[in-house]
């Protein structure tokens, strides 16, 4: 039996009730704010590059293309922080749609360079990823080309920030088959996505499943993070754990 309070609601609502306007009052709050520190905080990165641009740079090119671009502002580092930790494991990671470089940056610190690949095919934002990345392998190309072209055995880690729901569904479909075309060919491989969405980021196709690593408050707007894989396949100790759970 739950203890009510005077109005009759259970404590557990109570306290649901005040985390949501919270996190309502929060949000818009975070949102001005990730947007101006992202400026201040990229010129102190990487000065000497466009980098003060960057937040505006993703700005421009959702005007230009918003269906391919997919979002408004680069991902927060929180939800790079996610990303990065759900593709924890060995192997080559492939990140797909790698914009800004939000994501890159955080799996450049955890898996280093030499094991990671970075696609985008924006031709500006890759010019922006190479200068901000030297030592990285940045390919201005479609995903679909570099995921057909990879020449390699080891098990894979594809972390995509594709805007599956935004792209024109023929591209999307493509994309989607390309990816598991990939995740079939290279054993025990799995792919970490966001979404904004309140739902997978796609239908998983036969023989695959979605696991919901987590929720992102602090991005704008938040995200999912979702991690899919061959329904056969094992998690193994060290690899990234598919558990639901808010994570930040
Ligand atoms: C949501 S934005 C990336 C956000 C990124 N995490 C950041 O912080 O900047 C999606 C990116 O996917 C890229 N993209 C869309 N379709 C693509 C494709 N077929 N191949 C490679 N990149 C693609 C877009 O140009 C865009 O930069």
């Amino acid at each position: 039996m739950e203890n009510l309070d005077n109005s009759g609601l259970s404590r557990r609502a109570l306290t649901r009730k005040r985390m949501s306007l919270r996190t309502a009052l929060a949000l818009p709050r975070y949102g001005l704010l990730h947007f101006l520190q992202l400026g201040a905080r990229a010129s102190r990165i990487n000065p000497g590059t466009t980098s003060r641009m960057r937040p505006l740079h993703l700005f421009s090119c959702m005007l230009r293309d918003p269906s391919t671009t997919g979002a408004l502002l680069p991902s927060s580092p929180f939800l790079a922080k996610a990303m990065a930790e759900a593709s924890s494991g060995s192997g080559t990671v492939v990140e797909l749609g790698a914009g800004t470089g939000a994501i890159t940056r955080a799996l450049l610190a955890k898996h280093g360079a030499p094991h990671l690949i970075a696609v985008e095919i924006n031709p500006e934002l890759a010019l922006g990823l190479k200068k901000r990345f030297p030592e990285l392998d940045v390919r201005q190309a479609p995903a679909q080309d570099v995921l057909a072209g990879l020449q390699t055995n080891k098990k894979l880690v594809v972390v995509s920030s594709l805007p599956f729901r935004s792209l024109p569904a023929e591209v999307s479909a493509e994309l989607q088959a390309s990816l598991v075309a990939t995740l079939e060919r290279h054993a025990g491989s799995w792919l970490v996505q966001f979404t904004y969405q309140p739902r997978k980021p796609f239908e998983a196709p036969v023989g695959f499943r979605w696991q919901h690593h987590g929720m992102v408050w602090r991005n704008v707007p938040p995200a999912g993070v979702w991690v899919l894989r061959r329904s056969d396949e094992q998690v193994f100790r060290g690899e990234s754990r598919a558990v639901s759970r808010s994570l930040g």
